[in-house]
């Protein structure tokens, strides 16, 4: 459980889509200090935020934010990247996937390494890592992708249990289609980012260790122990 008023917030990918969504949900509601991690800092120009160079990938860049930014409460990882393959057994499947696991699982891993210390002496506080509804369904063409928030859900729930101890809130966040640049080809229903970053946060400040943020997901998820679990026969998308 963590007050969002007067935490101090380092997010990820904060300059757009739903890490920008987060940097503003978190000032809207009284972060008395929000860190931006990017790549470019120039892509930042919210007031109230502080850009820091950070580079997911890169276990020195993260160790670097972290000495800067070691007054964190709250980490939110959300940096994350997408590519679609023509098919799951096509050559360029392994080149791929090494890319987005690259950023997407062990991103995750190098951030929450260097931040874990800090958010311990800083009281405990939280995690965010936004994973997807592709943790639990894929597709051909979305296999490295839905793979790599696979290994991500299951980093979280080892995270969660480790760092119960030193009084840390893990909490992972599953969501479907996001009005984002990462879905601009695809003409879906799609969620407002800003309604993802009020539900997680609402989720922060209650203590809840999973956020579930649409209804497609929500079947996603209460299928999985059935016959029918819905990996075995995902809808058709749009
Ligand atoms: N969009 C969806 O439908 C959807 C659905 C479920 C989950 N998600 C997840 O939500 C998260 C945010 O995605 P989004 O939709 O907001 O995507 P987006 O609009 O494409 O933004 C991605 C963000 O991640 C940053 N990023 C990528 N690689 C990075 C790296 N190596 N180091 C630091 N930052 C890096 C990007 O920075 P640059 O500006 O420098 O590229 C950008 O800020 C991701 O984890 C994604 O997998 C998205």
């Amino acid at each position: 459980m963590l007050p969002i008023k007067n935490s101090i917030a380092f997010v990820t990918g904060a300059n757009r889509g739903l890490g920008l969504a987060f940097a503003k949900e978190l000032l809207r509601r009284g972060a008395s200090k929000v860190y931006a991690g990017v790549r470019n800092p120039d892509t930042v120009d919210i007031p109230g935020v502080v850009a820091i160079r950070l580079d997911v990938t890169d276990p020195a860049s993260a160790a670097a934010a972290a000495r800067q930014a070691s007054d964190v409460t709250l980490l939110v990882n959300n940096a994350g990247i997408a590519q679609l393959v023509p098919a799951a057994l096509d050559p360029s499947h392994a080149d791929v996937a090494r890319r987005i696991f690259d950023t997407n699982y062990f991103g995750v891993l190098h951030v929450t390494q260097a931040f874990a210390p800090v958010l311990a002496a800083n009281g405990g506080g939280a995690i965010v890592n936004i994973l997807s509804d592709a943790s639990w369904l894929t597709y051909p063409f979305l296999a490295p992708y839905a793979a790599s928030k696979s290994a991500a859900w299951s980093l979280t729930n080892a995270t969660r249990m480790e760092l119960r101890a030193q009084g840390t809130l893990v909490q992972g966040v599953h969501v479907g289609f996001l009005d984002t640049d990462m879905t601009a080809g695809f003409d879906v229903p799609k969620t407002a980012p800003a309604t993802v970053a009020g539900l997680s946060l609402d989720g922060v400040e209650a203590g809840k260790e999973e956020i579930i943020a649409d209804e497609g997901t929500l079947r996603t998820k209460a299928s999985l122990s059935g016959a029918d679990a819905v990996y075995l026969n995902p809808p058709a998308i749009g």
